[in-house]
């Protein structure tokens, strides 16, 4: 027998509570919970009207059909694993203005070129607008790309059902409305509602449904954080709207590896892949400055040139600033307390900036000998000599230790025409033509590149 059941829903979390109450005792909000009846059945009444679905021994499956399907861009497959999967549901968050419906209608047309049928569902734009971007895009239209400029989900399953499409994708699953649900487009409820919809489109017709959501500032997808559950894939794409390049990576991914990274320059005629990164990041950096710093990071398999830069400024508060972009602001504070105890070179009432240039994000600890060398460069007004990078972890003790994949590091630093590196003492040799530096402590490191002594 079914039963309705009252809940109280909260429109900014979705947490539930069985009793309506001022504030969500789950996140803390105000006037948010908002009453929704969940209809409650037994597993009888559940019981599907068609055929059962029986079990079936997993060496018969059929795996074939869950092999990714190549959406024409390199840098996108890159991150994909390969491409995007028949069946799965890949959601691509991302702040306004980035850049998402650029990459989607771009990997749209290269695979209707490519024979396969892509239906996009346009529920922000209409589809004069769509058809203005494309005409900015290279190459000529596609024959199988089709457009729906629609908002309402029956309508968009129905096209879906008509067409048969391949791809389906859906910008945004903040502006599609579900109206068997409660709630204003973009609420939980309603981006919940929404998801789930094109998940079961998906799963039960074996199309690839791609989902675009906006992210706000803060970098949480607005509103529909839960969806990154009911998802297979959740892809971010990042960069600063203010220069062109633009950081793609994979934050969950059911059908391969999250740590590859995907990287695209945004142009007049929309976004292209940029497979040789290192040069473009290293592209504005000026020699002979002090605070500048280049280390090879590790995005995923890919080794990328990074410029690490700091600045110290005579502080002019009690309390100093100290500020930390695209780089791990706790790892910034534990160089510097190395830097002061063991190095004895005080900082603690200057301001102090250290930032990974070009929209880059760096993590891993490898990236905190550039950092300290960083640090001290700018601290004493000194420029490290030209062509040389450095990476290595650095302990509390001052200690410089062991960074993975050193020789995919080093390789890619002598290829961009790099010639000297500071490494950790346990590193191995580096590739011919490149001299490599082993250092024991971040004071040795500061000694073999001219900043031995402290200039007070
Ligand atoms: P868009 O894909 O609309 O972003 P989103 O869907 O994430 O909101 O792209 C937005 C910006 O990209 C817009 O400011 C214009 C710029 N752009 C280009 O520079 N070149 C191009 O070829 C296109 C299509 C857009
Ligand atoms: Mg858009």
């Amino acid at each position: 027998m079914a039963k309705a059941k009252t809940i109280h829903r909260c429109t900014d979390c979705g947490a539930t509570a069985l009793r309506w109450a001022g504030k969500c005792p789950t996140c803390g909000e105000w006037n948010t919970l908002v009453e929704e009846v969940e209809a409650v059945a037994s597993t009888l009444d559940r019981l599907p009207a068609g055929p059962l679905t029986l079990p079936q021994l997993l060496g018969e499956v059929d795996h074939s059909t869950a092999t990714a399907r190549s959406t024409g861009l390199g840098e996108l497959d890159r991150v994909l694993s390969g491409g995007l999967v028949p069946g799965s549901v890949t959601l691509v968050g991302g702040e306004p203005g980035i850049g998402k419906s650029t990459l989607l209608l771009q990997a749209m047309s290269a695979m209707a070129s490519g024979g396969e049928k892509c239906l996009l569902v346009s529920a922000e734009e209409s589809a004069q607008q769509v058809r203005l971007r494309a005409d900015r895009l290279p190459g000529e239209l596609p024959p199988h790309l089709w457009i729906l400029a629609e908002t309402a989900m029956p309508s968009v399953a129905t096209a879906i059902d008509a067409l048969q499409p391949s791809v389906v994708v859906i910008d945004s699953i903040q502006t599609v409305h579900e109206p068997e649900a409660t709630g204003t487009p973009g609420s939980v409820t309603q981006v919940r509602a929404c998801a789930g919809d094109l998940v079961a489109i998906a799963k039960q017709r074996g199309v690839s449904v791609v989902l675009v959501g906006h992210v706000t500032k803060d970098g949480s997808l607005a509103g529909p954080r839960q969806l990154e559950h009911i998802v297979d894939t959740v892809l971010s794409f990042e960069g600063d709207r203010h220069h062109a390049l633009r950081l793609l990576r994979a934050v969950k991914h059911r059908f391969g590896a999250t740590g590859e990274l995907g990287i695209f320059e945004m142009t007049e005629e929309g976004l292209r892949g940029v497979p040789d990164a290192g040069a473009l990041l290293l592209h504005d950096r000026r020699e002979g400055v002090s605070g500048s710093v280049v280390m090879p990071a590790m995005e995923g398999h890919r080794p990328v040139l990074v410029e690490i830069q700091a600045l110290i400024a005579s502080g002019e508060t009690k309390m100093p600033k100290r500020s930390a972009q695209g780089v791990d602001s706790a790892r910034v504070s534990v160089i510097l307390a190395v830097i002061e105890e063991r190095l004895r070179r005080p900082m603690s009432d200057n301001d102090v900036y250290v930032s990974a240039v070009g929209g880059v994000r760096v993590t891993e600890p490898a990236g905190d000998l550039a950092i300290g060398l960083a640090l001290l460069s700018a601290r004493e007004g000194i420029a490290l000599p030209p062509g040389i990078v450095a990476f290595g972890e650095v302990g509390l003790g001052g200690e410089v230790r062991q960074a993975g994949q050193t020789s995919q590091r080093l390789a890619e630093a002598a290829r961009l025409g790099f010639t000297t590196a500071v490494v950790p003492a346990s590193a191995p040799d580096g590739p011919a033509g490149m001299q490599v530096l082993k250092v024991h402590s971040l004071l040795e490191a500061a000694r073999v590149v001219g900043l031995g002594a402290p200039s007070h």
